[in-house]
């Protein structure tokens, strides 16, 4: 038997100790540097944790609310000003604007056109309540309440108003 065979790159104690250290240092850096990857890679933005943020991430898509909103004045102030602003001159130009526009604007499925006199001549001569009432009960192809349901008397006859002024 020859030791030559068996020979090892470890020729003195010092590589040994060295090789000892090596085995024990290189894991043990290896280990940290992965704890610091998965922390800094998957770990959490802090402000992503932040009580807002999470919040703003998990809140429903939609809230039914009873009563005044958040922010919202009080009941009593609203019941206050409601009659108020019921009771001030509805803006027929801003209710034309909001709803009878996507049709009189263009003439849209036949309607008479704002604007033009033409067309309206022979509806004004109807007079305004008729007029009214068309756009209440629908006529044509202009649904009830002009599709919307929400609008009022007054809203629609501001309306009538304004384009009837338009359009003579
Ligand atoms: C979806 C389209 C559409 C919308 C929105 C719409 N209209 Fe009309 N409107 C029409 C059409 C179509 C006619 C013609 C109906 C007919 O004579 O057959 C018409 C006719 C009218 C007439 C004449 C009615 C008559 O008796 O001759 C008035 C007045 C009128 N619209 C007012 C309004 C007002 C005010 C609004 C908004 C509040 C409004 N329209 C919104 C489509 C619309």
């Amino acid at each position: 038997m020859d030791a030559h065979q068996h020979e090892s790159f470890i020729k003195t104690p010092r590589q040994l100790v060295v090789v000892i250290l090596l085995a024990f240092l290189v894991p043990v850096i290896g280990i940290l540097l992965l704890v610091q990857l998965v922390l800094t890679v998957a770990g959490p933005d802090p402000r992503a944790m932040a009580p807002e943020a999470v919040a703003e991430r998990i809140k429903p898509v939609a809230r039914v609310e009873f009563g005044p909103r958040e922010g919202a004045p009080a009941p009593a102030q609203t019941a206050a000003a409601k009659p108020a602003a019921q009771a001030g001159p509805v803006d027929g130009k801003a209710v034309y604007d909001k709803v009878c526009f996507a049709c009189h604007q263009q003439s849209v499925a036949g309607s008479p056109r704002l604007g033009d006199k033409e067309a309206w001549a022979p509806r004004i001569k109807q007079g305004i309540a008729t007029l009214v009432q068309s756009v209440l009960k629908g006529k044509g192809a202009m649904p009830p309440r002009a599709g919307n349901p929400a609008l009022t008397e007054a809203e629609a006859g501001a309306a009538v108003e304004f384009m009837v002024g338009q359009s003579k």
